[in-house]
């Protein structure tokens, strides 16, 4: 099969870890008979850099007329970056923003796993990582108070900044669907995450899910706060299965399943519409501290890919391949920085890669 693969290498170290995907993702079109036809596309600073601009409407339509859109990371250092000069709706970060609505891409799925072999990685108690975890957030991606109104300006003259945070019930319906709609395919557990005990749009966000949940009786399925929800999470991250939420809520409790699962350098994610498009980029930002060094982690860039493969193109096999070839990358010992064991008698059992080398590894083991 052929397929035309948009591709926002960004900022940072967005750049070096697409290119590692795109390297896997070559071997995979020639193991399989498939071809990839790549069309670059700019978002994020680079995109300012070059037209003023962080997206342009020649880069979404771009987007639209590819069969899924692979990204790295956007943006740069907020403290010393001239693009953060700019006026907010011009900077990075909004370019991202505005491809997720344009698209509508309301559901973004983040799946945070702890590798067998990155126990050593992962900052919790023995006691407390068990046999591991595996859970999906489901984060809805194109409402709340990404895309409230907000406003900054003076009141009875003191600056008085608002933003707003507004869900209607289709929006979380639609979400709550795709949230339940996992689950069936996982074991069959919801944990809705509000703050009903304080918010309108928790409330009507737990009354949809209840609605929703009907329809799915196997479905097991609790409401969480989420001020628990972010300490269960350290406490027992075994209890999740799909962790259902709105957008800055998935935003903050993603950062913190992925320190869980040992590094955010791991953490793949998806983000789709009604439709099989999707774009693709691992959970992490663009590291600017880092970029151009060599020895940022393009897992969750190549575990990205490979969710493309899964769910834009219905490429089981192909997806699993990628997955397993990561799985043994880890157990033949290569670790990039950031999944690198703490302890020093550990570290001697495993050898140190950069990026290029483990996109090189994980080619191997295809
Ligand atoms: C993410 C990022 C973005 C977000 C930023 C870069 C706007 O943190 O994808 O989680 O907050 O959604
Ligand atoms: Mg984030």
């Amino acid at each position: 099969m052929s397929y035309k693969i948009g591709v926002i290498r960004g900022d940072g170290i967005g750049p070096e870890i697409v290119t590692e995907a795109v390297k896997v993702l070559d071997a995979i079109a020639e193991k399989y008979g498939h071809t990839f036809n790549y069309e670059e596309i700019l978002m994020g600073g680079c995109s300012i850099d070059a037209t003023g601009v962080p997206l342009t409407e020649e880069a979404i339509a771009q987007a639209k007329s590819s069969d899924a859109v692979l990204m790295g990371s956007i943006g740069g250092n907020t403290a010393t970056s001239p693009w953060y000069k700019l006026a907010p709706e011009l900077r990075p970060e909004a370019g991202l923003l505005k491809i997720r609505k344009a698209l509508n891409l309301f559901a973004n799925l983040r799946p945070a796993y702890l590798y067998e072999e990155l126990k050593a990685a992962c900052p919790l108690r023995d006691d407390i990582i068990g046999d591991g975890f595996d859970m999906m957030i489901m984060r809805e991606l194109t409402g709340g108070l990404y895309f409230g109104e907000r406003s900054t300006k003076e009141v009875d003259g003191v600056m008085t900044a608002c933003d707003t945070l507004t869900y209607n019930e289709d929006e979380i319906r639609r979400i709550a669907k795709r949230g339940f709609d996992i689950a069936m395919k996982r074991r069959k557990k919801v944990t809705s995450v509000d703050k009903a005990n304080v918010l309108d749009s928790s409330r009507l966000w737990r009354k949809v899910v209840e609605e929703v949940a009907k329809d799915y009786p196997e479905v097991t399925y609790e409401h969480m706060l989420v001020d628990n929800a972010a300490m269960q999470l350290v406490k027992d991250p075994k209890q999740f299965d799909v962790i259902l939420t709105e957008n800055m809520f998935g935003d903050i409790l993603s950062d913190e399943a992925s320190m869980v699962t040992g590094s955010i350098g791991m953490l793949s994610s998806a983000s789709l519409n009604e439709t099989k498009f999707g774009l693709y980029e691992p959970s992490g930002g663009s590291a600017p501290d880092i970029a151009g060094k060599g020895i940022a982690n393009p897992i969750a860039t190549i575990l990205s890919a490979a969710m493309m493969l899964r769910y834009s193109f219905d490429l089981d096999a192909e997806a699993d391949a990628i997955e397993n070839a990561v799985k043994q990358v880890l157990k033949d010992g290569y670790r990039t920085i950031d999944i690198m064991p703490q302890e020093d008698d550990k570290k001697g059992q495993v050898t140190q890669v950069g990026t290029v080398q483990m996109g090189d590894l994980i080619v191997e083991r295809l």
